[in-house]
C-alpha cells in the first residue's frame, strides 16, 4: 500500500504555511508532528459538546467524558498490541512515563541493583535513572556502541553477565542518527539474565508498528505529540504483572480506593497510576490521530518516511563539506537524519534555513552523552513524517548549499 504525501499534506492546516513568502518544508517532525484537521476537529468537539470530568459525575457529559478517555485507553492498548486495557497508562509524554518506573518501578530497587542505558539515550532516559541511583544507591552500565553508531550487543552481553542487572532502558530509535535498535535481541538477552527491560519508543512508534506482546517487553513509553496528536499526552504500557506490584507513582484524588487519617488503598489499575485530573481531551485527540494513523496504512507509512530519509540521507551526502553522523547505510535507518556541516554552526545553519520556512533542529537533541561520544557538540537534524515530500528535501539540500555559499564565497 502506497501513500500519496501531498494529500496527507493537505489535510494538515498548520502545513499551508508560508514564511517569508515561501511554503513551509516542515522537516523538524522528531521534535514534534504536526496535527490532522480530523485530531483538531476531535478536540474542539470534545470541548463544545462532551467536556466533563471523568469517573466522579453522573450527569451526560461526565459519563460521556468517561466513555471517550476509556475508549481512548482501548484505542491505544489496541495499537500497540496490548493484552489488556488496563495495561496502558495515560501520562503527560514519554519523560512522565519513564519517570514514573524510575520511581515507582525504582522504588522496589535496592542498593547496588543495576539499570543499563546506552549512550544513544535521549535525557529523559538517563536523568530518572542518575536521580533513582542518587536515591537509592542503584548503580548504572552503559551499553557502547559500534564504530558505526549502533548499540553494541557485546558490550551488553559483558554487562548482563555481571550479574544484578534488574533492568535494561533503550531507545527503539535514536532520535540522533536515525538508528533502530535491535529490540528482539536486546529483550531477549535481558530477559535471559533475568531482568526487565523498557522500551522508549518515542520515535520510534511514529515509523514501525509495534506489537508489545510480540516483542514482549515489559514497559514502553512514548508520546502522543509525536504520532500527529496533541501535547500534554502520553502512554506507558506495563505488563500487569508487574504494574500490579509497583507502589503508584503521584497521590492524590483518582488514584485510591479508600482513604482515612492513617493511610490508603490504591485504586485497581490503571487508575492506580492516573492521580488527578487526567488529560482527557488530550487522549480522546490521540485515539483519533491513532486511528487517522490506521487509516493512512502503519506499514505504509514505514514505507513512505523509510524511503524519503533514504534519499535525504543520500542527498545531504552529496554536499561538499556535509558529514553525517552514524551509519552511512542499514535496513534499521528510520525516521530522521543528523549532520554536521564543515566551518558552519548547526545554530547558524537551521536559522538562516528557518528564514526561508525550511523547519529543522540544531544542537544536542537532548543527547549530550551521545554528542560527547562522537566528540561533537551539537549537529543538524532532518526528520520526516508521512506528509513530507522529496520536494521539501530537496528545498533543504539547495538551501544548504546557498547557506555555505552565503559564508564562504
Ligand atoms: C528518544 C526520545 N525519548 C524521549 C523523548 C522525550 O519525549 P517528550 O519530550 O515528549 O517526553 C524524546 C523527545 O524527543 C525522544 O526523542
Amino acid at each position: 500500500m502506497h501513500l500519496d504525501p501531498l494529500a496527507l499534506h493537505r489535510q494538515f492546516p498548520l502545513l499551508a504555511k508560508h514564511i517569508a513568502g515561501k511554503p513551509l518544508a516542515y522537516l523538524d517532525n522528531a521534535a514534534t508532528t504536526q496535527k490532522p484537521e480530523r485530531v483538531l476537529e476531535t478536540m474542539k468537539k470534545f470541548y463544545e459538546h462532551q467536556n466533563g470530568n471523568i469517573n466522579r459525575g453522573m450527569h451526560p457529559m461526565a459519563e460521556e467524558a468517561t466513555v471517550l478517555y476509556e475508549s481512548a485507553r482501548k484505542t491505544v492498548a489496541h495499537f500497540m498490541g496490548a493484552r489488556h486495557a488496563h495495561e496502558i497508562i495515560f501520562t503527560r509524554n514519554a519523560t512522565e512515563s519513564i519517570n514514573l518506573v524510575a520511581r515507582s518501578f525504582g522504588e522496589t530497587l535496592e542498593k547496588d541493583d543495576t539499570v543499563a542505558l546506552s549512550l544513544l539515550e535521549h535525557h529523559s532516559n538517563i536523568v530518572p535513572w542518575l536521580q533513582l541511583s542518587e536515591r537509592k544507591g542503584i548503580a548504572i552500565e552503559w551499553i557502547g556502541l559500534d564504530a558505526h553508531g549502533r548499540i553494541d550487543l557485546d558490550s551488553l552481553k559483558k554487562i548482563l553477565k555481571k550479574g544484578k542487572m534488574k533492568l535494561v532502558a533503550v531507545a527503539g530509535l535514536s532520535n540522533v542518527l536515525g538508528v533502530a535498535t535491535p529490540l528482539q535481541a536486546i529483550i531477549e538477552m535481558t530477559h535471559a539474565a533475568g531482568a526487565k527491560i523498557l522500551i522508549d519508543a518515542a520515535q520510534l512508534i511514529a515509523h514501525q508498528s509495534i506489537d508489545v506482546q510480540k516483542l514482549d517487553c515489559d514497559f514502553l513509553a512514548f508520546s502522543g505529540h509525536k504520532i500527529y496528536g496533541p501535547t500534554g499526552i502520553g502512554v506507558l504500557y506495563g505488563k500487569q504483572e508487574l504494574l500490579e506490584r509497583m507502589p503508584p507513582f503521584l497521590g492524590g484524588g483518582d488514584m485510591l480506593e479508600s482513604v482515612d487519617l492513617l493511610g490508603f488503598k490504591p485504586a485497581e489499575l490503571p487508575r492506580k497510576f492516573e492521580a488527578g485530573t487526567p488529560a482527557i481531551a488530550d487522549a480522546v485527540g490521540l485515539a483519533s490521530a491513532i486511528e487517522w494513523m490506521g487509516e493512512v496504512g502503519i506499514e505504509a507509512m514505514h514505507a513512505h518516511t523509510k524511503e524519503l530519509i533514504g534519499y535525504a540521507r543520500k542527498a545531504l551526502r552529496s554536499i561538499p563539506h556535509v558529514q553525517i553522523l552514524g551509519p552511512a547505510s542499514g535496513d534499521d535507518l528510520l525516521g530522521c537524519v543528523s549532520f554536521t556541516v564543515t566551518g558552519i554552526h548547526p545554530h547558524d545553519l537551521t536559522e538562516i534555513l528557518g528564514r526561508e520556512g525550511i523547519c529543522l533542529r540544531a544542537g544536542h537533541h537532548c543527547a549530550m552523552p551521545l554528542h560527547k561520544h562522537l566528540g561533537i557538540p551539537a549537529s543538524t537534524r532532518l526528520s520526516v513524517a508521512a506528509y513530507n515530500t522529496e520536494e521539501e528535501v530537496d528545498r533543504c539540500v539547495n538551501a544548504i548549499l546557498r547557506a555555505r555559499k552565503l559564508l564562504y564565497d
